[in-house]
């Protein structure tokens, strides 16, 4: 679109009863379409405890995948006394398969501050808690503290380029897409109006075929009126994924599997894992995975495992043997590990 023409929409917008239209519009759309989720409560403050607990499992994670995790946090530990005094090994191992695993480590930190300290009053207060960041701090402080924070995520930055029909593409457009943003938040309603933004772009505003039919800001929405409210936002050409490659080894007893800690620091931190090599930009062969194995044993390859990290894509070999183990490690079974792992603990395998 000419710069013009966007700029102009972008004026339009900017004015004070546009501003109140659009607050309003979406305010009522999200009173009758707005989601039903667990861990919501519209029309009022939500409890801080699950705010804060909902908002760390939602960071790169889908609602569909979070909700059973957080029933089963919540049945656990109710409180956020009664997580802070649950050992770190329980909470990682009930994390398993959601990913991301520093959160799950900061997390359980920052039960401990909570519960030292109590729940902090303002956003400013959350941003010093351990694993919340700006984005996370301003959600929790506009849901459980009804304080008028810009709370903008990726379905947000979608929503704002599109009503905006901004033509710097991401990620660079990130800043003024923000600023955009701040330039909708009012004083009424401010959790409600953080999470009607994120309902809209997860189930209007999405990211490939949007339904403009059912959006109540289609009359505004700059995108829509240039015929192709898909093609926003605008990306920057995105690297290629590098691929690595390591071997996993498997040892087996009566359906126990052998498994060991993995450091704190790195991927997978403090969780639970089959012992592996480490992982490289060239494929192991057989006897160089055999050097690495843990004990020397009858080994056999039972498959391989791919999976997808942010920054990397992984193809591990699996071998599996039934030897006694070495080394420092315990015995566990599949259910508490990173879903790479148990993809790994599961592969040719008949339980
Ligand atoms: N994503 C992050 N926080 C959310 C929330 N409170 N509701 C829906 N989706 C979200």
């Amino acid at each position: 679109m000419p710069a013009l023409v966007q700029s102009a929409a972008a004026t339009v917008h900017k004015s004070a009863t546009t501003r109140e239209n659009l607050r309003k519009t979406l305010l009522d759309w999200y009173d009758q379409a707005g989601r039903e989720l667990p861990w919501r409560v519209k029309g009022a403050l939500a409890d801080p405890y699950r705010v804060w607990l909902s908002e760390i499992m939602l960071q790169q994670t889908t609602v569909a995948a979070v909700a059973p995790y957080f029933a089963r946090f919540l049945t656990l530990w109710p409180d956020v006394a009664a997580l802070a005094a649950a050992p770190r090994d329980d909470v990682l191992r009930e994390w398993a398969g959601l990913g991301y695993y520093a959160r799950a480590r900061n997390l359980h930190a920052a039960a401990q501050q909570l519960a030292a300290q109590g729940f902090p009053a303002d956003e400013a207060g959350w941003r010093a808690i351990n694993g919340v960041g700006p984005y996370t701090a301003a959600a929790i402080a506009a849901i459980s503290l009804g304080e008028a924070t810009n709370v903008v995520d990726g379905n947000v930055e979608r929503v704002i380029s599109r009503l905006y029909a901004m033509e710097t593409p991401l990620p660079a457009a990130k800043p003024e897409l923000k600023a955009l943003a701040a330039g909708l938040v009012g004083p009424a309603r401010p959790g409600d109006w953080a999470q009607a933004l994120m309902d809209l772009g997860a189930t209007v505003c999405t990211p490939k075929s949007p339904t403009c039919d059912a959006c109540p800001w289609r009359e505004a929405c700059v995108a829509f009126a240039t015929g192709a409210p898909g093609g926003y936002p605008r990306r920057a050409p995105k690297a290629e994924r590098p691929q690595r490659f390591g071997a996993a080894f498997r040892l087996q007893r009566d359906g126990a599997l052998w498994l060991v800690r993995r450091p704190d620091q790195g991927l997978l931190g403090g969780m639970a894992a089959l012992p592996t090599t480490d992982w490289r930009g060239k494929r192991f062969t057989r006897s160089e995975a055999m050097a690495l194995a843990p004990v020397e044993a009858r080994w056999t390859k039972a498959g391989e495992v791919r999976h997808v990290f942010t920054h990397f894509a992984l193809t591990l070999d699996v071998y599996a043997a039934n030897a006694a183990p070495a080394g420092e490690g315990f015995w566990g079974d599949a259910a508490g590990l990173p879903t790479v792992f148990r993809k790994a603990a599961e592969i040719g395998s008949n339980g």
